[in-house]
């Protein structure tokens, strides 16, 4: 595996990959990995010849410093276990070589942004579009891989690429859960055992409550703290507080 840092390099490599033919693979994450990240890896594997993961903590899309600042940063561990995958190349770029703009662009969208975990974390998405947007243009993949638990996340950058024309396929993967239904996150590192069961109620409460109005009065019940909990097409969403830590998950209904 090769470990670049500077993204023309990286943009550079990959061009004269795809010249020579070869469909890119790319899985975009923040590092901590689990395996739910690694079974993004393991389809990029199977459906293109080359894969790439970039691992970058971007700082615009915190709202708070203190969550950015408490982010798990595991990138040692992070690159001995992407090797083990033998995944090709590992982005891991400084801030200031993505943001060499001084973080003049971005990328602002008006109506998906405005609810769920939009109207909670006011910035959050645009800073995920903007560092997408410039991952893309760096990796040039052929297709892309993002986990559901992101489901807004992923819709969002669904509908900017086509918005902007971006020759890429981006596929939802669905969301991988410990044995007992949590779905495995990095924030999940910094939660006490006590944390991970409740964790693990907030998951149930959200599949298993036949309505919004019961799984907010059970969550209370828990004693776990909501930031939001709705439905939208056909989806259920919940962000909750645990130990502090914010999580999320959806679920089809
Ligand atoms: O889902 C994530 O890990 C991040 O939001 C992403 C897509 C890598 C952008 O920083």
């Amino acid at each position: 595996m090769e470990k670049i840092r500077d993204p023309k390099v990286l943009q550079d490599l990959l061009a004269q990959q795809r010249l020579q033919g070869k469909k890119v693979g790319f899985v975009p994450t923040m590092g901590a990995l689990h395996e739910g990240h690694i079974s993004l890896v393991q389809k990029s594997q199977k459906e293109n010849d080359i894969t790439v993961v970039s691992i970058f903590v971007n700082p615009t899309q915190f709202n708070q410093a203190s969550d950015f600042d408490k982010y798990p940063r595991t990138l040692d561990d992070d690159a001995n276990l992407l090797a083990n995958y033998k995944v090709d190349f590992l982005f891991a770029p400084e801030a200031s070589a993505i943001y060499h703009d001084n973080y003049n662009y971005s990328v602002e969208e008006k109506e998906l942004t405005q609810v769920l975990c939009g109207k909670a974390r006011p910035g959050h998405f645009s800073g995920v579009l903007t560092v997408v947007l410039k991952l893309i243009h760096i990796v040039n993949p052929t297709k892309m891989y993002m986990g559901e638990k992101d489901y807004q996340q992923l819709s969002l950058i669904q509908k900017m690429v086509e918005a902007f024309f971006i020759p890429v396929e981006v596929v939802g993967v669905e969301t991988k859960r410990d044995e007992q239904g949590l779905a495995l996150s990095s924030r999940n590192k910094r939660l006490s055992p006590l944390g991970v069961v409740k964790a693990r109620r907030f998951a149930h409460i959200l599949h298993d409550a036949p309505t919004v109005k019961q799984a907010k009065a059970e969550l209370k019940k828990e004693d776990i703290e909501v930031d939001y909990l709705e439905e939208l097409n056909q989806r259920r969403f919940g962000a909750v507080f645990i130990e502090g830590v914010r999580l999320i998950d959806n679920v089809q209904r």
